[in-house]
């Protein structure tokens, strides 16, 4: 990409460190410009212009679409890449077994090589970020310097960039994490660029001790937009360890009852398991006037303030949506978020200029292009099976435009937590809603969580694995230690928030799901709240508590006291199996293994 009139080539900070760092990584990667992002929408608007101009997006139908953009990616470039993720520090015992580890220094090494002139005929763009509103107790700073133009536009939606956050860094008491960025491929003199350049070698590398990301050769959602998984989970789940807080990949929704009473729910969900419209659900009418308020979709930082309540703040500032699946039924509110100032990425190119991906709509387009830039039409999809869009293609939203935005979402000190959800994707064994006896009980819950794998990263799809908290492939230290963190965090809290597991994707004997899920979750959250509040009753199992039939609001939907009680049960043989899993994976952490955990185990198998 050649540099615009407006690039910014001087440096827009005072602090030295910054500036000297910029230079030697210049020196190491030797772009062709260098341009300091200061945010504005200015520079916004030259920088899409680039894009279109690169052939990296498409402007979308301004009338139907204003402001939102379109881009295909490499076909080998199309979700995060857990094989080549890899948690570098000091010694391989604090990575655990969880996590890909290689020894710093030789990682070092071959950074140094990969990064030696990654950028040539590029501009390097230096991007300075707030995870978290800008000046936030709770939040923190990365300068993230990529050669990707189209990463720049993301994180402009997905974090708060530019001018606020380097005077915040001028102020010189800001650590700031260091993130590196290079798509890989750089360009030769009078050498062509293609609209989605990467590299087939790919490394997301983190150094958990000296707090610094180096991803290479991708440049997709995760991989690239170092903010997201890399700083917002496997960084910054470090110095919540260090210091007492916990980085979980979480939603965070507000439940308002009728009567105007406020609880705030924090709910972890493996990648595209339904963690967005979760965030965003619409409660059906046959309720009541209950409202469900957003305040983030993906990740929350949680921390107990003066008084040992435990307060959430979402870092993001966008949404990084799943798109397969969005519609107007399953999320109203997301899809009234994407209809302005939105990227869409591996979705489906309509004639006119619009975008449309599988379960957007109950019709299909005549035709379309697909996500990998060909001719697509229903009955080429009967044939062939190819689909319109990327099962991992997705929407970059401001948060700001979603309809159930809560009004509190930026609020520095966060918003108080009164429950913690754990679901996952189990066809079998999981009842549709239970809660954990106590503090422990519930880490248990979390740490034991398995789901069946998804498109969200590279790898085969519908396969069971564990996936503790949802945090398998985020937790940046040794899983172990993550779980007697969470065990120890109780010892801060003057009072812990109650834990709940869900699970929308039981299936029966038919292979039907046997809830229908969306909008009537809004009965599960509306369980779990009124047992907050001390307000609903509920039956002990062997597993934690569940509703009786009678204590879950059934207005407006047919569900009988017998299909309940399937959804409900408690099946010893599957759970005796479920039992065996959980120990597969102690014996993996067992040597940091939290007593706790051991003796949770025990009890259940007694209760069992
Ligand atoms: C995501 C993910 O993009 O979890 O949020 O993969
Ligand atoms: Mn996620």
């Amino acid at each position: 990409m050649k540099l615009g009139k407006s690039s910014i080539a001087k440096p827009l900070t005072t602090n030295k460190h910054l500036i000297r760092w910029v230079e030697k990584m210049a020196e190491l990667t030797q772009p062709a410009a260098i341009h300091w992002v200061d945010g504005s929408q200015q520079e916004y608007e030259w920088l899409c212009d680039e894009l279109v101009a690169a052939g990296t997006f498409i402007r979308l139908n301004q009338e139907k679409w204003p402001g939102c953009f379109y881009a295909r990616s490499d076909q080998r470039d199309v979700a995060r890449i857990e094989d080549r993720t890899f948690i570098c520090s000091f010694s391989k015992d604090n990575a655990g077994p969880t996590n890909n580890w290689v020894e710093p220094y030789e990682m070092r090494k071959k950074l140094k090589e990969l990064f030696n002139g990654c950028m040539r005929g590029r501009t390097m763009y230096v991007l300075a970020f707030s995870m978290g509103p800008v000046g936030s107790p709770m939040s923190r700073i990365g300068v993230e310097l990529t050669d990707s133009p189209y990463v720049v536009a993301n994180m402009r939606i997905m974090t708060r960039i530019g001018l606020p956050v380097l005077q915040e860094i001028d102020k010189g008491s800001v650590r700031v994490v260091p993130c590196m960025h290079s798509v890989g491929a750089p360009l030769a003199a009078g050498q062509k660029d293609v609209p989605w350049p990467c590299n087939e070698a790919k490394y997301i590398v983190h150094f958990p001790e000296t707090r610094e990301i180096w991803s290479y050769g991708s440049g997709y959602g995760g991989n690239a937009l170092l903010g997201k998984k890399c700083f917002a989970l496997r960084i910054a789940s470090n110095i919540a360890r260090d210091e007492g807080w916990m980085a979980e990949h979480m939603l965070i929704l507000g439940v308002e009852s009728p009567q105007g009473e406020k609880t705030y729910v924090a709910a972890a969900f493996p990648s595209a398991c339904g963690k967005t419209n979760f965030a965003m659900m619409v409660p059906p009418k046959a309720l009541g006037d209950w409202k469900v308020t957003t305040v983030g979709d993906d990740i929350a930082w949680i921390k107990p303030d003066a008084n040992g309540q435990l307060r959430a703040i979402n870092p993001e500032a966008g949404f990084f949506g799943v798109a397969p699946g969005t519609s107007e039924k399953t999320n109203h509110n997301a899809m009234m978020t994407l209809r302005r100032n939105t990227i869409f990425t591996n979705v489906a190119l309509t004639p006119d200029g619009g975008v449309w991906w599988e379960g957007m709509t109950d019709e299909p387009p005549a035709e379309c292009t697909d996500w990998r830039g060909e001719r697509w039409t229903p009955e080429i999809a009967r044939q062939t099976g190819a689909k319109a869009a990327h099962p991992n293609g997705r929407f970059t939203a401001p948060a700001s435009q979603c309809p159930s935005i809560d009004e509190a979402w930026e609020d520095p000190e966060g918003v108080p937590i009164g429950a913690f959800v754990f679901g996952g994707r189990r066809s079998t064994t999981m009842p549709l809603v239970y809660q954990a006896f106590n503090w422990s009980a519930g880490v248990y819950v979390g740490a034991t969580m398995g789901s069946e794998t998804t498109a969200a990263a590279s790898g085969a799809v519908g396969v069971m694995r564990r996936d503790p908290m949802a945090m398998l492939p985020f937790c940046g230290y040794h899983m172990g230690d993550y779980f007697r963190h969470w065990i120890k965090m109780q010892r801060s809290l003057s009072s812990t928030p109650r834990i709940f597991n869900v699970n929308w994707f039981r299936k029966g004997e038919d292979g039907q799901f046997l809830w229908p899920g969306f909008s009537e979750n809004m009965r599960v959250l509306k369980w779990i709240v009124d047992r907050v509040r001390g307000r609903a009753q509920g039956k002990e199992t062997p597993i934690g508590w569940t509703p009786y039939y009678d204590d879950m609001e059934w207005a407006g939907l047919n569900i009988s006291r017998a299909q309940f009680d399937q959804m409900q049960e408690v099946d010893r043989a599957a759970w005796r199996k479920e039992l065996i899993g959980h120990e597969e994976l102690f014996i993996d952490v067992h040597d940091h293994l939290p007593p706790e955990m051991i003796y949770e185990r025990e009890l259940l198998i007694c209760r069992m």
